[in-house]
């Protein structure tokens, strides 16, 4: 058994390498199940007849799966690497990090086996039923206390700009899951929203836009800020930059849920406060990939031949185009096309598989030869394959699904001049078919990318072994003010 003393020396890199893997292998199975759910879309019959397999219990496994499995693990791996190394000090605490760990894998396997079984509360993003939202909780408290434990008990003065995304993550996310989940029991897989009629749904699509600006973009936005730096071997372009962008995302993201209500029930006067919101949004949104972006001032050669700071880069030029795009659509007039249609699907998954799916596999890949004792994960070549098969997927997905959804919307609102529908909807239906077929073969490029990820993970795992990784000595770190900019250079 290690002494207290030697356990204090190094990093606890365990619970990472646990969290990274998860996050490679749920891809791998979040991915898949995204490709049936397109499958399904564009040949029904294929759900078998099986109620397990339909499409209305395949979706919520296929979000679940990407957005807390995959995601989830991979902000979990990261989080947990970057705190210790920015604040230079072990995690607060390796039994709770642990719990969290195995709290967490529970939680993504009670939703693999209660959503196919059709046990959903209903509201998009937080469909698991009671009893997993209170495990949920419990192992967000634990990963509230491992993390700022970690920071309160740091050796590093200033607190590096990532650890600021992570923990709003951290507490965005614990306020967002127990509002949205207030609900009533009526027994063990089945309870009722605290809400009722619009503020349900205010209260739903305050936490879903917020799912995204938290669980999908400041945790990510955490990545860019230690990865990019770091494999660039460059200082983050413009510190306060980065300290402005926290704030003000953080300050906006919160009001602008009404947008996914526009023309609804909610009262004008709330949706357009979104859609204002949304606008602005676009600002800070900008200004944090410009600086992520703009990092790489010096080094854009690096771009030729390093995969992963490309993988790093492509995913800021996707978020860049999710939040412009984003801040479009929230604008009435052109929600009104494109609400209900496949334009939206390929907004989320411009922002989905563009940017959360890429800069977090360039983060793994950056971190998994590491974990190990490697220097550089088993291929590199493989790496270059799955950044080319990942990106010439997600172009053809959401073109695909741009083409569909707006002459979905156009198709809808035609209008001969009698004033009757120029197209039944069934008609739409059809003419979407080819796009279908167009996006089940962008899913499945982006599914083989991920496959391949798996095989190079599981070789470098093999080939390397999980040596820990010492805390640089006191002495090297003990002056007062570390700069801001070298901080992840330092770590
Ligand atoms: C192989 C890759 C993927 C494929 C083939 C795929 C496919 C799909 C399909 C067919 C849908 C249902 C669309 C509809 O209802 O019309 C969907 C929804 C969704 N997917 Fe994916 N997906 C993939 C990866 C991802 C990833 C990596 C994420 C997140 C990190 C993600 C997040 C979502 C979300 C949030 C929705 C709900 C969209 C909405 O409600 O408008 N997907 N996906
Ligand atoms: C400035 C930033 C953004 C703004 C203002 C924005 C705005 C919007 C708007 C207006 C919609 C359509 C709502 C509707 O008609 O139903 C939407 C849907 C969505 N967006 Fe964004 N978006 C932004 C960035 C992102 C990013 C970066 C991601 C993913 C990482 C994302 C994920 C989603 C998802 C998942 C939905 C579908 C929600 C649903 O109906 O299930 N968005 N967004």
């Amino acid at each position: 058994m290690k002494s207290l003393n030697t356990q204090s020396t190094v990093y606890n890199d365990k619970v990472v390498r646990q969290f990274a893997i998860m996050s490679v292998v749920w891809g791998v199975v979040g991915m898949l199940v995204g490709v049936i759910c397109a499958a399904q879309l564009t040949w029904p019959e294929l759900n078998l007849g099986i109620a397990w397999l339909s499409y209305g219990r395949l979706r919520p496994l296929h979000t679940n799966a990407v957005i807390f499995a995959f995601g989830g693990s991979a902000l979990f791996a990261t989080a947990y690497y970057i705190v210790q190394r920015t604040c230079q000090v072990r995690l607060f605490s390796d039994k709770l990090a642990a719990f969290t760990f195995w709290g967490w894998q529970a939680v993504i396997v009670a939703a693999a086996i209660t959503l196919p079984l059709g046990l959903n509360s209903s509201k998009e993003y937080a469909e698991l039923e009671w009893p997993i939202d209170v495990l949920i909780t419990l192992v967000w408290l634990a990963f509230a206390v491992v993390f700022f434990g970690t920071v309160g008990t740091r050796r590093v003065r200033h607190i590096y700009v990532a650890n600021w995304f992570y923990g709003a993550y951290i507490i965005a996310i614990a306020l967002l899951h127990v509002v949205n989940n207030a609900e009533l029991p009526v027994g063990w897989f089945k309870s009722y929203s605290a809400y009722a009629g619009v503020q349900d749904a205010m209260v739903q699509w305050w936490y879903g836009h917020n799912a995204v600006g938290f669980f999908l973009t400041a945790g990510f936005l955490g990545m860019m800020y230690y990865y990019i730096p770091k494999q660039a071997g460059r200082p983050v372009y413009s510190y306060r930059l980065s300290i402005v962008h926290f704030w003000a995302l953080i300050f906006t993201y919160m009001w602008a849920g009404p947008h996914h209500l526009h023309y609804t029930a909610l009262p004008d006067w709330t949706q357009s406060v979104g859609m204002v919101f949304s606008l602005i949004l676009l600002a800070p949104s900008w200004g944090g990939m410009i600086n992520g972006i703009m990092t790489l001032s010096g080094a854009w050669h690096k771009l030729r031949d390093d995969p992963i700071l490309r993988f790093l880069i492509v995913a800021l030029s996707f978020y860049g185009m999710s939040t412009f795009e984003g801040p479009m659509m929230s604008i009435k007039t052109v929600n009104a096309l494109s609400h209900y249609t496949d334009w939206t699907v390929g907004h989320v998954h411009a922002g989905a598989l563009g940017w959360v799916g890429l800069i977090t596999m360039g983060s793994l890949y950056y971190m998994i030869p590491r974990l190990f004792g490697q220097t550089r994960m088993y291929s590199v070549k493989a790496i270059e394959v799955h950044f080319w098969v990942a990106t010439i997927g997600i172009v053809i997905y959401i073109a695909a699904m741009w083409i569909a959804g707006v002459m979905q919307g156009l198709m809808w609102r035609a209008v001969n001049p009698d004033g009757t529908l120029t197209y039944t909807f069934v008609e739409s239906v059809k003419a979407t078919f080819p796009f279908y077929v167009l996006r089940l073969l962008g899913g499945l490029l982006y599914l083989g990318g991920m496959c391949i990820m798996l095989w190079n993970t599981c070789k470098t795992a093999a080939a390397g072994k999980a040596a820990p990784v010492a805390i640089p000595a006191l002495a090297a770190h003990a002056a007062p003010a570390v700069s801001p900019a070298a901080a992840p250079a330092r770590a």
